[in-house]
């Protein structure tokens, strides 16, 4: 039986005072929090150096490599889908362990990028997501992805306030012509009055267990935010500079003109506080098998699994598929912490 709307997701216990921050427009913080509340959306500049960011992308392309399927980041002519592991959305690789690379890591634990996430929840202590990494070939080389917007949010209806705020770590370009997110900008803050006007009602397919917190949008939805102001908007960003939404926020990622390989880390952190001791035990075990997440770092934990193929009409393990990282993370400490694996 598909699954339906009247789940509800469990309760999460938010702080009051960071709702009232999100929705209260005279609060002035004279930061990036300023343009984050008023738009759903922000660019932080330089939170890694452009240097690092291209050293991470490197680590991306040396995994890339590593699957041995012919892929050669210096030669172009083996820019192919086939010579490339299966991925979602054309570079999206929610399995091979790839969540939890060192270099993945070592992206998630970098100051920088942790520092924005401790002041917008004004906590140091924080859990960060499993959800991966992004490398998309540029289409111009290596051919039409599926590129049909998908509009959406990551948030389900039934949780009211900024509950996530998700982020990407660009390691690559991500100009006007180039692959990156789309907001609706202003949307997050018009979630509740949306799903009170247009409530979801009837099978909901797409609604598993894993993606309760998400909801699609048609065209007409789209006016709806439009016609309240909104607009879309193409976020522009730099190699080394964070992109943090708010997940009631409505967006999608298009697929750019250019020949920029798309690299990002998607790295989404919200406080420890509001993991319940069941999902710190559930987290603690898909970090020890490696195991890829949705965005969501605290709550709504479960793994996107191993990879499958089809072969002679039956489903199967991908022969591609890890069990463990090509290199895997040293523990430390603070990665630990941010992995729920240590308490704070
Ligand atoms: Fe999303």
């Amino acid at each position: 039986m598909a699954p339906s709307r009247i789940d509800t997701p469990e309760a999460t216990p938010v702080a009051p005072t960071k709702l009232q921050s999100s929705q209260n427009p005279k609060t002035q913080y004279g930061d990036f929090r300023d343009e984050f509340f008023r738009n759903g959306y922000a660019v932080i500049k330089g939170a890694l150096t452009p240097e690092r960011a291209q050293e991470y992308q490197s680590r991306a392309l040396d995994w890339l490599e590593s699957f041995g399927l012919g892929f050669d980041r210096h030669d172009k002519s083996t820019w192919k889908k086939e010579n490339l592991p299966q991925s979602w959305k054309g570079g999206m690789y929610l399995h091979f362990s790839a969540a939890h690379e060192k270099y993945v890591w070592d992206v998630r634990c970098e100051p920088g990028v942790i520092a924005p996430f401790a002041k917008l929840w004004e906590t140091d202590e924080l859990v960060v997501s499993f959800d991966t990494v992004n490398i998309t070939l540029p289409q111009s080389i290596v051919g039409e992805y599926d590129s049909k917007p998908w509009p959406h949010v990551d948030q389900a209806p039934e949780r009211s306030g900024m509950q996530c705020v998700q982020g990407i770590v660009n390691l690559s370009e991500a100009g006007p012509a180039d692959g990156g997110l789309v907001v609706m900008k202003g949307s997050a803050p018009l979630f509740d009055e949306f799903f009170a006007a247009n409530p979801v009602t009837g099978p909901t397919p797409w609604r598993t267990a894993k993606h309760k917190d998400f909801h699609p949008f048609s065209e007409a939805d789209l006016e709806w935010y439009t016609s309240r102001g909104c607009e879309l908007v193409k976020v522009c960003a730099e190699p080394g500079d964070l992109i943090i939404w708010d997940s009631r926020q409505v967006h999608w990622a298009r697929f750019g003109e250019s020949e920029v390989v798309r690299t990002i880390v998607y790295a989404t952190y919200t406080p420890a506080a509001w993991m319940t001791d069941a999902d710190r035990r559930t987290k603690a075990e898909l970090f020890e098998h490696f195991e890829t997440t949705t965005h969501w770092p605290h709550t709504n934990l479960y793994t996107h699994g191993k990879a499958t193929v089809t072969v002679d009409g039956e489903e199967r393990v991908d022969p591609l598929e890890r069990d463990e990282p090509l290199t895997k993370p040293v523990r430390t400490e603070r990665l630990l912490k941010l992995a729920g694996v240590i308490p704070y």
